[in-house]
């Protein structure tokens, strides 16, 4: 939909303002240049949707770095590739990922699609990140909703509908603004904007180049869009996580089940996680458990991890599957963010031991 007049105008201002105060960001081309390097785009993409742009940076030029094109990372090993991506955080989008690039480099001849419909047709990748890509790196119309582009139209326009309620409006108010030219600056200059101008609170209204639109702006305060609904409390979990150390300098890992969160990751052995999970060790020993739990907030759940720490001689077999690891590179084990503080948990309170 497009409608000429007030919606017309705020992507002329919009794309002024970008071509003068763009981010200059790894995976981003010049302000009017014609696209972008599709892989960048995409890669870069689905690191965002899980983490600030400053989190991103380091990881995204490990990546290209490492893997400079789709083909690159289509061959590369699932390990390696979850062990770059710790950290990170929701391991599914990682696997996803690996699967994307595998289609793009066996189905495609190494050249991502060039529409939003062959891009949603890929694996793992959703509407947003298709559009994102559609209109970035191919120049595109699409239309591109992210939570900051959905912040920066709720205030526009004033919606006073609460989300999530109000998604299909802002989608509605969005496609309105988008212009046909440059939307791939369109929504680059739409998530700068609600990046660091429009931003959730104290949003900086004397320097917004969209002032004179918003109707946000117009009310007592700008900053109560978009409406939020009522929170439901986050539940909490507790789990046990167990440090099998062998008298020489080994940590017992195994790696967690394919399905499920941090699929596919090292990790320490564990319970579930639930609201009373089992306690018992893997075997009978003498366990010492850590004073603090570590605390870990996850999108869906908090978690409280019990640490428990045993020590057992060089000929010690754990049962199941899983691989002793050098403590002192332990560091090198890929381990996702819960279980690397929980190794440094243990690691740090063994140090504070030995000296006391
Ligand atoms: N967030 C998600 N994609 C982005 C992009 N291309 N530029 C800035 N912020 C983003």
């Amino acid at each position: 939909m497009r409608v000429e007049g007030r919606e017309s105008k705020i992507a002329g201002r919009l794309l002024a303002h970008y071509d003068v105060h763009a981010r200059r960001l790894p995976w981003r081309a010049a302000p009017g240049a014609n696209g972008a390097d599709p892989y960048r785009v995409w890669l870069s993409e689905v690191m965002l949707q899980q983490t600030t742009v400053a989190a991103v940076g380091p990881y995204f030029d490990k990546f290209t770095a490492r893997w400079p094109t789709v083909e690159t990372l289509a061959a590369a090993q699932d390990a390696d590739l979850m062990a770059a991506w710790a950290g990170l955080g929701y391991y599914a989008r990682a696997r996803n990922l690996l699967a994307c690039a595998r289609a793009v480099a066996r189905d495609h001849g190494g050249v991502f699609p060039d529409s939003e419909d062959g891009l949603r047709a890929l694996p793992g990748v959703g509407a947003y990140t298709a559009a994102a890509v559609a209109a970035i790196a191919f120049g595109r119309r699409a239309v591109v909703v992210d939570a900051n582009v959905e912040r920066v139209v709720a205030r526009l326009f004033a919606i006073a509908t609460p989300l999530p309620a109000a998604r299909p409006a802002i989608r509605v108010a969005t496609d309105a603004i988008t212009p046909d030219a440059r939307a791939g600056d369109f929504a680059q200059a739409m998530m700068d904007l609600g990046a660091t101008i429009c931003t959730p609170r104290n949003p900086a209204c004397g320097i917004c180049p969209l002032r004179e639109d918003c109707d946000a702006f117009a009310t007592a305060d700008p900053a109560a869009f978009p409406v939020k609904a009522a929170k439901k409390a986050r539940p909490h979990r507790i789990g046990h996580a167990w440090w099998i150390e062998r008298g020489d300098g080994h940590v017992w890992l195994v790696r967690r089940p394919d399905r499920g969160l941090l699929g596919g990751m090292r990790a320490l052995p564990s319970s579930e996680w639930s609201d009373a999970p089992d306690p018992t060790p893997p075997f009978p020993a003498r366990w010492a458990v850590l004073v603090e739990p570590v605390a870990h907030v996850f999108t869906h759940f908090s978690l409280a991890l019990h640490v428990a720490t045993t020590h057992v001689g060089v000929d010690h077999k754990p049962t199941g599957p899983g691989e002793w690891w050098p403590i002192d590179r332990i560091g090198e084990a890929g381990l996702p963010t819960l279980f690397a503080r929980a190794a440094d948990a243990v690691v740090k309170e063994s140090a504070r031991d030995a000296r006391n």
